[in-house]
């Protein structure tokens, strides 16, 4: 064994002619000259010295590598190397072969188990095995398995990681043969949770290496290029001789699970594999596997409650991030329980919406005005409060450990404003002072809606400040309506309608009727005229004791001291 390839050298006189060569592996392999430089290997005649000499490269086609591979499983470790090894392993005891080596009977075998302070005296592998050791030969390999936490095993730091330790050494001295085999186990375990991240780690220095460790892991059994992890967000760190693997808690190929604890949380479990490679100062590969189950701690799983809404003078609450594996069961709206699904007889609605990221919602709609809803006037803000306490019931499934989450929504619900009026001799008045929320109607006269030109256009008084809004509705203008009407006087109607803004809906209206006294008018309504005439001026011995239009068939409706008063459809009696 050379630093760099394997040597045999063959005299030539004993052979008589150049000998060929084949490399010997899972099949038989001629080592032509073409071979040759594709694998790896070279056959140099030396004539002067009378040999022919084969090189091959430690990484020539048919090296078998991996003389050691220890596997860290989740409940084991094991170790197995091969039993016959064409070089001498950097071990610190190492292999030490003499002659031909092993038969398949262990009879002979002892171990020895030791740790930093002792070396524990030797027992038969009965013995071992009794105490919960398997030694085994299959094979070329000899293999070594034991559980973790065995009393010959330590517990031990490697660059500030901590790692179980099994060292055994089992010999057989057969005769003039002895053989010894050192079999260390060295596996790193926990991993810890950081921001987000399961983070678990090994030192580089485990098993003796030149440099680096190779490093490749994945999830479940599956070994992932390096570019895709760092795709799907793992993050492989070294620094003070050790890697650092950190998965992302939501990794894909993770379990997720969720857990009631006087609240929701929760967990993930990473089923990781990696492959850590090192090799030797003489090019001899030791291969770690290691299969760790790693968990997170319990993390809070907080539901949501979002976009909680009034449309359309319904609630619309949304709980929102409810894991796949949380089923709501049921709901008490205000103390009264309704099973989930809702029955169909009932006013409220439940809908569920299935996430693409495994995650649900549902929401729920309660119309404001269902007696279920509390309500109750609020001075302060002159509106209609309107509450509902909501305590959902979900289940973890499977398993039935109820969580309850509770929300309390509110709604205030403005009411329409209504007008001071006073009536006054020559019309009506009417003022509204402003609340907070008054901005939100329109006022309308009939379908007209108020606004400082429409006053202006019918000769109606305004002025609209963030304080109030006055209005002074003159006699005889556009909109009102006059009923009553005699000599002594008669009624006037004047209407305000409030209406919503957006659907302009009339929400409440402000009528006022005022008793007008006037001597002397004009006024028509539903096709009626009305004609009041005050003769007072006329000295009363002059005034006419007959009164009528220039139809004379007009005669007036009422007559007193000093006025007429006539009252004909508008078509009629002359009118023009
Ligand atoms: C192993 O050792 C025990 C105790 O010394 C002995 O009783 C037993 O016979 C041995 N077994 C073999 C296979 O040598
Ligand atoms: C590396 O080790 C040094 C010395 O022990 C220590 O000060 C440093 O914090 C370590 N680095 C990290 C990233 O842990
Ligand atoms: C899942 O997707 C929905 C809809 O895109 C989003 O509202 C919710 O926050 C997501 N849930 C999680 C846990 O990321
Ligand atoms: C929610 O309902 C459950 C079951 O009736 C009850 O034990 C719990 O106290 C309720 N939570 C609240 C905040 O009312
Ligand atoms: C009064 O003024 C407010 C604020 O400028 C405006 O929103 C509202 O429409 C006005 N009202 C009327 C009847 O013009
Ligand atoms: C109407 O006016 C007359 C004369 O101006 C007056 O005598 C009478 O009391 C008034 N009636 C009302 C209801 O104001």
């Amino acid at each position: 064994c050379h630093d760099r390839y394997f040597m045999i050298a063959v005299d030539l006189a004993a052979t008589g002619e150049v000998p060929r060569f084949e490399a010997v592996g899972t099949g038989t392999y001629a080592i032509t000259e073409y071979y040759a430089a594709k694998c790896g290997y070279t056959i140099s005649i030396l004539s002067l010295l009378g040999l022919v000499e084969l090189r091959a490269s430690y990484f020539s086609c048919h090296t078998e590598k991996s003389p050691r591979e220890v596997t860290c499983e989740v409940n084991y470790m094991e170790v197995s190397v091969r039993s016959e090894l064409p070089c001498q392993s950097g071990l610190s005891d190492g292999w030490s072969t003499l002659g031909p080596l092993y038969s398949p009977s262990t009879e002979n075998w002892q171990v020895t188990f030791q740790n930093p302070d002792e070396r524990l005296p030797p027992m038969n592998l009965s013995q071992a095995r009794q105490q919960g050791y398997i030694f085994d030969l299959v094979h070329d390999r000899i293999v070594f398995r034991t559980p973790y936490g065995q009393p010959d095993s330590y517990r031990t730091e490697v660059t500030g990681v901590p790692v179980e330790v099994v060292h055994a050494t089992v010999f057989s001295r057969k005769s003039w043969v002895f053989v010894m085999v050192d079999l260390i186990a060295a596996c790193s375990k926990e991993g810890s949770y950081d921001s987000g991240y399961m983070i678990w780690g090994t030192p580089e220095a485990l098993y003796p290496s030149l440099g680096k460790t190779q490093i490749s892991f994945g999830l479940n059994g599956n070994l992932m290029e390096q570019a895709a992890a760092v795709q799907k967000g793992f993050i492989m760190k070294r620094y003070n001789s050790t890697v650092q693997i950190g998965i992302p808690y939501n990794a894909e190929g993770g379990y997720r699970k969720s857990f009631v604890n006087d609240g929701l949380f929760e967990f993930y479990i990473f089923n990781l594999y990696l492959k850590q490679t090192s090799v030797d100062e003489r090019h001899e590969e030791t291969v770690l596997w290691f299969h760790r189950n790693l968990v997170t701690p319990l993390l809070s799983s907080p539901l949501v409650t979002e976009d909680t809404d009034v449309e359309d003078g319904t609630f619309s609450i949304n709980l929102g991030k409810v894991p796949r594996d949380v089923e709501l069961t049921s709901v008490q709206l205000n103390g009264q329980e309704f099973a989930v699904p809702f029955s169909d007889s009932i006013a409220y609605t439940l809908t569920e919406v299935r996430h693409s990221n495994q995650s649900h919602s549902y929401t729920l709609k309660v119309p404001l005005h269902d007696p279920i809803v509390i309500q109750e006037f609020s001075k302060e803000n002159t509106a209609m409060l309107h509450k509902l306490d909501i305590n959902y019931t979900l289940i973890v499934t499977p398993g039935d450990k109820p969580y309850y989450h509770t929300i309390s929504v509110t709604a205030l619900m403005a009411v329409p404003p209504s007008f001071d009026v006073v009536c006054t001799e020559s019309g009506i008045d009417f003022k509204l002072a402003y609340r907070s929320f008054d901005f939100l109607w329109d006022f309308t006269i009939g379908s007209d809606r108020l606004t400082p030109a429409l006053a202006a256009n019918r000769g109606y008084t305004m002025s609209n400040d963030s304080q109030s809004l006055l209005l002074s509705v003159p006699l005889f203008t556009h909109g009102y309506k006059y009923t009553d009407i005699g000599l002594k006087g008669f009624l006037g109607t004047f209407t305000i309608l409030v209406r919503d803004r957006e659907t302009a809906d009339i929400l409440t209206s402000t009528i006022k009727t005022c008793l007008f006294n006037t001597t002397e008018f004009i006024c028509s309504t539903n096709g009626w005229m009305t004609v009041v005439v005050d003769l007072s001026a006329v000295p009363s011995d002059e005034r006419p004791a007959h009164f009528h239009l220039v139809n004379s068939l007009c005669v007036p409706k009422e007559v007193d001291g000093a006025r007429v008063l006539f009252s004909f459809p508008l078509h009629s009696c002359g009118s023009t």
